[in-house]
């Protein structure tokens, strides 16, 4: 028997941006595997190749050069349509800004991915409410995006994510636009995905966000510099205690 592959494989990835004397090098050769159930937290500097690595990783841009796989699929050999579905089905994204559509009631904006999969409607719509449960939004499903908090936008954004099962969340600051009491909460629904079994990759620029993390891989200008294992912190704490006063 084989062993399963790895949900990414990306070998010497290198990114390069305009020409001539404008020419940026993002990535350098990058490298690394992801196992099925890790979490990882991908750190730097603003400039150092975070976002570009994972625009590459969600199949939203390609690279100047290098390979990469998503659950075992090459997807340097994958024509227009199967990338589509491969972005569709096996990743799911998370974004700074959330990207929520307007005037579409939450739910709506979680069954989105399911209409361009072409999920039928009461599927779309039990699967999209159990993704909405399980970032503790039930009571908000026919909420519009400014009609919820920031924190709010960014858990149906989770739940969008979610919503098509995906083999890799990828989030890029999924914090980055959230006050401390929203980024506890986003963290605590990333921290319960992980220990259910997701494979999560999370940019930050943060410790204290990579720090719920079982992985952290440190980029410097377009190279990895570091690449660790850690005891994540215990990202849920009994509720009482975490509404104590410190
Ligand atoms: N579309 C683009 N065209 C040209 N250069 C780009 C483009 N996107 C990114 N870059 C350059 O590539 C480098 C890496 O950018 P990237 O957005 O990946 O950084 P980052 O680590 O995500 O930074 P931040 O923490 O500020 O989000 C930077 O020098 C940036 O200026
Ligand atoms: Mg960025």
């Amino acid at each position: 028997m084989t062993a399963p592959a790895p949900v990414l494989r990306v070998r010497n990835l290198v990114k390069e941006y305009g020409e001539g004397d404008a020419r940026v090098r993002a990535l350098r050769g990058v490298s690394l595997d992801v196992e099925r159930g890790d979490y990882v937290a991908i750190m730097g500097a603003s400039g150092s190749g975070k976002s570009t690595l994972m625009n590459i990783l969600g199949c939203l841009d390609v690279p100047s050069s290098g390979t990469y796989l998503i659950d075992g699929a090459d997807v340097g050999r994958l024509d227009e349509h199967q990338l589509a579905i491969l972005r569709n089905r096996r990743v799911g994204f998370v974004f700074q800004s959330f990207n929520l559509i307007p005037r579409m009631s939450a739910l709506a904006n979680v069954e989105l991915p399911l209409v361009y999969g072409g999920v039928g409607q009461a599927e779309r719509r039990s699967r999209a409410l159990a993704a909405l449960d399980q970032v503790g939004l039930t009571d908000r499903v026919h909420h519009e995006p400014n009609q919820l908090s920031g924190g709010q936008q960014q858990r149906v954004a989770v739940a969008r994510a979610l919503v098509t099962a995906p083999a890799l969340l990828l989030a890029d600051e999924p914090t980055g636009n959230l006050d401390t009491a929203s980024t506890r909460d986003v963290l605590e629904i990333l921290d319960r995905l992980s220990e259910s079994g997701r494979t999560i990759v999370l940019i930050t620029h943060e410790d204290d966000v990579a720090a719920h993390a079982e992985r952290v891989i440190r980029l410097v200008d377009g190279e990895i510099v570091e690449d660790r294992r850690q005891s994540p912190v215990d990202g849920l704490p009994p509720r009482a205690a975490a509404s104590e006063p410190v």
